[in-house]
């Protein structure tokens, strides 16, 4: 990685471009000459230099049209790619981890409240359901996260686990619940019953694809058997439902091409993402959640269910369910010509 040092020549500061290691001893080390007089000039140009240089290339898919709202959701995901990059350091600090959590939480809760407050003044209709989406992710998800952090000291694992709940959420609630709120919601289409059923899932799953990811998508086949699509590995998720009217559970796979992951998630986040580690099985765990929920929006396929389970299943356990019972429902799709897709429901 390259950084900026400072030279003194005759009373002048010279700025150099260095190629260091980003180790914990490097930082501390330019920083402590940045501090020294008349070095002090140094400390703003490297403060943002080491900005740019770490900094996520902000994706404008995410704008949802209010600068200070955009800027804030620009920062939080610079602030998760920071913490991404400390966590894959050999020499991981866990001191620098846990206090760049402990910000990034801060920050999280100020955006909370200053979105909240401008949702207010704007008296805007969906705003209790909007709140009480933050308020689940402030009171529940984050404490349970940290505890985890404490638990396991901060380990590789618990920080990866982390970021990718944070992604997944920070992505999926921006582009539906925070685009909403400037009107940029998908089509208000709900399925009627006397539409054909499998066309209204069609249809759900399409518009869902494309206010999540903002693709334009195909159906492949509406009789999908469990064929391999993958060129490479697929990432398979069990979705179980439980019913709230003593029905039989429902459950939902999905299954994603890896590359197909990787190419969207790369270009939703604005970062070259080469390999699906744990923070992008992770995120797309919590984004198959949030999928579910936008087709739910048009075809209320889940509705009278309450999710129960999200589950990581290898390909061979996904191909083991047609084996056994053929699901009603079971699609394949191209997602945005960046690969393919399977959504099968079995009641
Ligand atoms: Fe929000
Ligand atoms: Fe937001």
């Amino acid at each position: 990685m390259g950084i900026l040092v400072c030279r003194m020549t005759k009373g002048a500061p010279v700025y150099e471009q260095k190629k260091l290691r980003s180790s914990g001893k490097h930082w501390k080390c330019v920083l402590r000459m940045a501090r020294c007089e008349p070095y002090f000039q140094a400390r703003h140009f490297l403060r943002k230099e080491i900005g740019i240089l770490n900094e996520l290339q902000w994706n404008e898919r995410f704008n949802i049209g209010i600068d200070k709202i955009d800027a804030a959701h620009q920062r939080l995901f610079s602030i998760v790619d920071k913490l991404i990059k400390l966590n894959e350091e050999e020499e991981k600090q866990q001191h620098a981890c846990k206090e760049g959590i402990k910000y990034f939480k801060s920050y999280t809760l100020k955006h909370f409240a200053e979105e909240e407050a401008f949702m207010r003044e704007i008296h805007y209709g969906r705003y209790p359901i909007h709140k009480s989406l933050h308020d689940n992710m402030r009171d529940n998800t984050i404490p349970a996260l940290e505890y985890e952090l404490e638990k396991q000291h901060y380990s590789v694992e618990s920080v990866q686990h982390f970021l990718g709940i944070c992604v997944g959420w920070l992505t999926g609630h921006i582009m539906i619940e925070d685009c909403a709120i400037m009107g940029k919601a998908s089509n208000k289409w709900i399925h009627q019953t006397d539409e054909n059923e499998l066309e209204s899932l069609e249809k759900a799953i399409l518009q869902a694809l494309k206010d999540l990811f903002r693709v334009n998508s195909e159906l492949i086949s509406a009789r999908y058997g469990g064929e391999d699509f993958s060129s490479g590995n697929s990432l398979c998720y069990r979705l179980t439902y439980k019913s709230l009217t003593g029905e039989p559970p429902l459950q939902v796979f999905l299954a994603y091409e890896e590359q197909m992951i990787l190419r969207i998630l790369s270009m939703i986040l604005g970062k070259q993402l080469a390999r699906a580690d744990k923070t992008v099985l992770y995120a797309m765990r919590i984004l198959s959640e949030q999928f579910m929920d936008c087709i739910g929006k048009h075809f209320t396929i889940t509705s009278g269910y309450e999710l129960n389970k999200n589950d990581f299943l290898t390909f061979d356990q996904l191909v083991r369910t047609f084996h056994k019972e053929y699901p009603p429902y079971s699609m394949l799709f191209n997602v945005g010509g960046k690969g393919y897709m399977a959504l099968c429901i079995k009641k």
